[in-house]
């Protein structure tokens, strides 16, 4: 949807050299400070995890949450966290994955599906690809069904999609705006 991508990218503000010298970071604060672009996200969201057939809406810690809670409630859907590791109590399955130094491990509760259940996952952003590919893994070991991923912005530059391409079990990947 066009306009929908250029309401949401005009939200979205361009920082130079943050957080360190010769990055260009893309915030999304404009877009959540402003109620119209943060319903029509929400809205667009929460349309898809219905048409997907979605039973929750799984957000990734943390930016992801700000934008899969509110979808969730909209698709009248419960709503699961993705947490890095140490934040969830009880039984949690764990995956690690690389950042730029070092690496990061994210974790789901094991019993946050019930059989059956159909999942879509929402975050902020698809750089590397690192983040979403770990929480894909999560999911599947959890037992539940993808039925998609939305992401508000894809980064087209780094390679996230190809990355993704061998965890989606064909499940549509899906952009809003792509910078
Ligand atoms: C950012 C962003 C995505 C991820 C994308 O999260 O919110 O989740 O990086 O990068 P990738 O595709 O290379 O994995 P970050 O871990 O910086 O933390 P936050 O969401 O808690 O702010
Ligand atoms: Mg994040």
């Amino acid at each position: 949807d066009t306009a929908l991508a250029e309401l949401l990218s005009s939200r979205i503000r361009d920082v130079p050299d943050y957080p360190k010298p010769g990055v260009l970071f893309k915030d999304i604060a404009p877009l959540l400070a402003d109620a119209e672009a943060f319903a029509a996200l929400t809205t667009a969201l929460a349309g898809r995890a219905g048409e997907l057939g979605a039973t929750k809406v799984v957000g990734l810690e943390a930016r992801g949450f700000v934008l899969a809670a509110p979808a969730a409630f909209a698709a009248g859907l419960g709503f699961v966290p993705i947490r890095k590791k140490g934040k969830l109590p009880g039984e949690v399955f764990e995956q690690s994955y690389d950042l730029e130094y070092g690496s990061a491990t994210l974790e789901v509760q094991c019993d946050a599906f019930e059989p059956g259940e159909k999942v879509l996952v929402v975050d902020d952003v698809l750089a590397t690809g690192g983040t979403i590919a770990a929480s894909l893994d999560l999911v599947r070991r959890t037992g539940a069904q993808l039925v998609g991923v939305v992401v508000l912005m894809e980064l087209g530059l780094l390679g996230g999609r190809d990355r993704l391409s061998t965890h989606l079990d064909g499940a549509p990947l899906e952009t809003l705006v792509t910078v």
